[in-house]
């Protein structure tokens, strides 16, 4: 999703917005541009492309002031001409997100006079603000915005006085304080270098930056309070680490996330979870009567494991929903229903709509994020974060196993308020989820077996892996994974499904992934492998250390420790995501940042 940057301070604008937008390069983009007042005037630099080709082609520029963007097209195909910022007499724009009166908005500009170089919705901010604008950016921006129907997260520039002003709209914008300079920016990971003071910004804020201070304003342009929190993420949490890709260390930092988010948590010697962020009363949970989660991508494919966990240990029924099919389905919900939103960033725009939708039902609502202060945690009134730290790589890993813990912790914590499991249980699976971080180090440790299998397989067209029970969300995932980032096709299946259907194209060039750890559903697991074996496929399965048996039925297998088998999504996930790393290694794919996606999915 596109991203914005801007500074105001008295240092040079360009090397720090052209740091600050290499930071938000994760976000996915197709072309990048900035524009800096200088003695001269506003100078704006735009390309198609990466942020490095933007560089070489800039000037010496001599100014203190000054905003950019990295475009990720939606409106308008991803060349120069289209790529921010846009201009309009003295007003430069920097925007991320959908101005949905676009055409209404055009017709009006042009009837006004204003001629339109561009094809994306973005240019009519640029000249809705030139034409308010009698010497107050303030209040030309907003007066602009008023007549615009959708997101955004947008920075003005004028080539008058050293000032930046943003403003905000179901988009994310923070700022960033810093001593005598200022920072805007779409998330903390582009400001770390320089300041870890930050405003997160509300719909329908404006923060204008001048003369080392940042003032807030409402929608009506009365001064508004300014909350700063300090952030505790360090800018090494966000660099590599000596890592080829961010996505292999965040697969690496799992040791120590899976940890992090039970700290404080849980307590092994009583068996309780103590969750002080969930706000519902014992009786409210208690009669609770339904669960919906929503959620997107991967976090939906924990959001399935979840359905598991909260059906199986604590007894209440589970729906799982897409969040872009969720809000514009028609609902049967009510205030016994709680909602569970599940987003990584915390700022996907479905997800949001989703749980607005849910909430205008009367229903209760949790948040999972991993980010502070995102969207959706002020959406929802209770804030499960995961605490997994950055996460750069747009192939989602270690907070997806956070998910995962925060999923277990929540159900465990249920169950006991219902009185559905009793403290030697609890003790037990306790017990056994703070012991995952060792065996993950145990899995990452076996990385080499799982590189000679990624490799093996690298030139494979299609892909399968099948899962039973839970471990049928981890299938999905390890599919989503693998496409995602090498560009193989392949597909997630319920084994049991295999016959009805995609059996069909099983054959010697399609491999198969079984993730047939020890369950209930084990057998009919090893007759599933059969049957893809008998037409001619490839099987790897991942499978307990301790399982001698499933060495007589595949053709390599990738062994995880033997856990509490709810448990087993946790460690499988990690061998999914090896296997999709090092095959897209093996293909010499931008792993970190695949085509046409973006990390955040800040629109519809
Ligand atoms: O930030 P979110 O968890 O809401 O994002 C949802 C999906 O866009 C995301 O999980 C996506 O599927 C991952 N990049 C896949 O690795």
């Amino acid at each position: 999703m596109c991203g914005i940057v801007g500074y105001v301070g008295k240092k040079q604008a360009t090397p720090i917005l052209i740091d600050a937008l290499k930071r938000l390069e994760y976000r996915g983009y197709d072309s990048a541009g900035v524009a800096v007042l200088t003695d001269k005037g506003v100078e704006v630099y735009k390309t198609e492309g990466r942020i490095s080709e933007l560089e070489a082609q800039l000037p010496d520029i001599n100014g203190l002031c000054g905003i950019g963007h990295t475009r990720w097209a939606t409106q308008g195909a991803p060349t120069t001409i289209n790529a921010h910022p846009h201009v309009s007499g003295n007003i430069s724009v920097v925007h991320n997100g959908i101005i949905e009166n676009y055409n209404e908005l055009h017709k009006f500009l042009n009837n006004e006079g204003y001629e339109f170089v561009s094809e994306t919705d973005t240019e009519v901010l640029a000249h809705l603000t030139n034409m308010y604008y009698k010497g107050n950016l303030v209040s030309a921006v907003i007066q602009g915005l008023k007549k615009v129907k959708g997101t955004y997260a947008a920075a003005f520039l004028c080539g008058d006085s050293k000032q930046v002003v943003a403003a905000r709209k179901e988009s994310p914008l923070i700022a960033g304080i810093g001593n005598g300079e200022n920072f805007i920016a779409s998330d903390v990971t582009a400001l770390l270098k320089y300041t870890r003071d930050i405003v997160y910004m509300h719909d329908y804020e404006i923060v204008s930056l001048a003369g080392g201070q940042i003032q807030l304003y409402d929608f009506w342009g009365n001064p508004a309070k300014t909350h700063i929190d300090s952030i505790d993420w360090n800018i090494e949490a966000a660099e590599k680490s000596g890592y080829p890709h961010f996505m292999l260390k965040e697969i690496n930092e799992q040791v120590t996330s899976v940890h992090d988010i039970m700290m404080g948590r849980v307590s092994k010697l009583n068996g309780d979870v103590a969750l002080d962020e969930i706000k519902l009363s014992m009786e409210e949970i208690q009669n609770l009567e339904r669960i919906v989660i929503v959620a997107c991508g991967t976090s939906y494919n924990a959001g399935l494991i979840g359905k598991c966990l909260f059906e199986g240990l604590a007894g209440i029924h589970t729906d799982v929903e897409v969040s872009s099919e969720f809000r514009y389905s028609n609902h049967v919900l009510g205030d016994s229903t709680l909602v569970v939103a599940i987003s990584q960033s915390g700022e996907t725009a479905d997800t949001l709509a989703a749980i607005r939708e849910a909430k205008n039902y009367g229903c209760r609502a949790i948040a999972i994020t991993n980010v502070v202060g995102a969207t959706l945690a002020r959406e929802a009134e209770n804030i499960f974060y995961t605490r997994a730290g950055p996460e750069i790589g747009v192939a989602a890993t270690k907070t997806f196993t956070s998910q995962l813990v925060a999923l277990y912790l929540l159900a465990i914590y249920f169950a006991r308020i219902r009185k559905r499991m009793d403290m030697d249980r609890s003790k037990r699976l306790l017990a056994s989820l703070t012991q995952l971080p060792g065996m993950i180090q145990q899995i990452l440790n076996s990385k080499d077996l799982i590189k000679k299998q990624a490799v093996r397989f690298s030139n494979a067209k299609d892909y399968f892996f099948l899962g039973r029970s839970l471990n049928y969300p981890v299938a999905l995932e390890g599919a989503l994974k693998l496409k995602e980032i090498s560009y193989i096709h392949a597909e997630g299946y319920a084994a049991g499904e295999l016959k009805h259907g995609p059996l069909a194209i099983i054959s010697k060039d399609t491999p198969v992934v079984a993730i047939a750890t020890r369950s209930p559903t084990y057998d009919k697991m090893l007759n599933n492998i059969r049957e893809v074996k008998a037409r001619g496929a490839q099987v790897l399965a991942i499978a307990d250390l301790n399982d001698a048996e499933i060495d007589k039925n595949a053709d390599a297998v990738i062994r995880i420790p033997v856990t509490d088998e709810l448990l087993n999504p946790v460690l499988s996930s990690v061998v999914v995501q090896l296997l999709a790393y090092y095959s897209a290694y093996a293909l010499g794919c931008p792993i970190d940042k695949p085509r046409n996606l973006a990390k955040s999915v800040t629109v519809e």
